[in-house]
């Protein structure tokens, strides 16, 4: 009979590279790697698939998901708006899906039932692999040979080193790190003590912005809620990003530094630069404030926390998720315009907004002669749009529980 085939997502770090001999220790099974590339830069895939051979993978596949994820990730968190808790723009979170997609495409390519990720058992990227894994093929089994198989880093030092494995096992950096184009996320070392501030050595993506080279502005093109311009230059929404990485990130825009809830329950600390998607994100919120009808952004808002709680939560291939999407599809039409900024000392301010779709009318708005706003329908609208309070507050008063106004002082 034909052995089992699991197929791993691997990064070509230590880990990975151990688990591949580990499983098939473990389970029996025959083990094919997947890399994916989101631009995350470093080793070239071709590298990293040769690695994975060296070290007892049967296959070894490799995709380049740049534009992919760039487009069809990326881009959807932009629209959205979308920032867990606030603050984070869902780096980690949104990358996990696409690197799912292909590793269920493997494993239907390689006739895989088992799907295996390098997570711990402690974070939130294990929930997104197997929901996403699950959700893309209810038929697969999900395995984490850290946390199912015991694979713990001196076991895999070990393994590495007695098996005379092609990598490197000295080298130790001190955080974990999870990057790709929209961002890089660190965690562990000092850093978990939540007093420890960050050092130099943390940053890769943006310069100090204490010390900023000289402003740096930009006009950003929008089209349908998605960057199709930048100073006048098309650029697909990789090149966007990408751009938008480099600029803003030498005016240090972009770092985040917060205390996050995990899914698993924990809280950590979390460290995060994301230059070009900060950039972006504020580009996108302005042009939605010119073009966005009042109530329909209202409601955006609780669609876009709620996307973001559930893409954090790993429901991206979720019915929820597809239907949020929809709505925020819709809202999207008329997104369309140029946002000037200046990027400047870690801060990206708009100072420049037009559009044809615009709905800011400057006969209403004008305080000048020749306003079009008829201001007596104000009083009326007061009238009615306080009377529940009002009849609250005269309830109050016949109770004895007005609000308290203290005598005023004269002096
Ligand atoms: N806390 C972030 C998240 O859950 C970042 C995770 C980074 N992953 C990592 N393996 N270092 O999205």
């Amino acid at each position: 009979m034909a052995k089992e085939r699991v197929v791993l997502a691997y990064s070509g770090g230590l880990d990975t590279s151990v688990a591949i001999g580990w499983i098939g220790e473990r389970t029996g099974a025959e083990v094919i790697t997947v890399a994916v590339d989101v631009g995350q830069g470093g080793e070239d895939l071709e590298t990293i698939r040769q690695r994975a051979l060296d070290c007892g993978a049967v296959e070894a596949y490799i995709a380049d998901a740049r534009d992919e994820f760039a487009s069809e990730y990326c881009m959807p968190a932009l629209k959205a708006g979308a920032l867990y808790m606030d603050a984070y723009p869902l780096i980690s979170a949104i990358s996990r899906p696409v690197i799912v997609k292909h590793l269920v495409a493997a494993a239907r390519q390689f006739g895989a039932s088992t799907v295996a990720h390098g997570c711990t058992g402690k974070g939130n990227d294990q929930v997104r692999f197997e929901n996403g894994i699950t959700q893309l093929g209810p038929d697969l089994a999900c395995l984490s040979p850290v946390r199912d198989l015991a694979l713990t880093r001196e076991f895999a030092i070990d393994y590495a080193n007695k098996h005379n494995l092609p990598i490197e096992t000295t080298h130790h950096n001190p955080f974990s790190i999870d990057q790709n184009v929209w961002g890089r996320a660190i965690e562990t070392g000092y850093l978990e003590d939540l007093w420890n501030a960050p050092t130099k050595d943390v940053y890769t993506y943006t310069d100090d912005p204490t010390y900023p080279p000289l402003p740096d502005e930009v006009i950003i093109t929008f089209e349908g809620g998605i960057p199709v311009k930048i100073d006048g230059e098309a650029v697909t929404p990789l090149q966007a990003i990408e751009q938008l990485n480099k600029r803003a990130g030498k005016q240090g825009i972009g770092r985040i530094d917060v205390v996050e809830d995990r899914y698993v329950g924990i809280k950590s600390r979390e460290i995060y630069e994301a230059p070009g998607a900060m950039a972006l994100l504020t580009a996108h919120k302005e042009l939605e404030n010119v073009t966005m009808d009042r109530e329909q952004a209202r409601f955006k808002r609780t669609v876009a926390d709620r996307w973001a709680d559930i893409v954090y939560e790993g429901q991206w291939f979720s019915p929820l998720k597809r239907s949020l999407d929809a709505y925020i599809e819709d809202t999207q039409r008329y997104v369309s315009g140029d946002i000037r900024m200046v990027m400047h000392g870690g801060r990206a301010t708009v100072t420049g907004r037009r559009s044809e779709a615009s709905l800011y009318d400057f006969n209403l708005a004008t305080y000048d002669a020749g306003d079009s706003f008829d201001q007596s329908h104000a009083k009326g609208f007061i009238e009615l749009t306080g009377l529940p309070a009002k009849l609250a507050a005269a309830r109050d008063v016949t109770f004895g529980r007005g609000v308290a106004i203290p005598p005023a002082r004269l002096n």
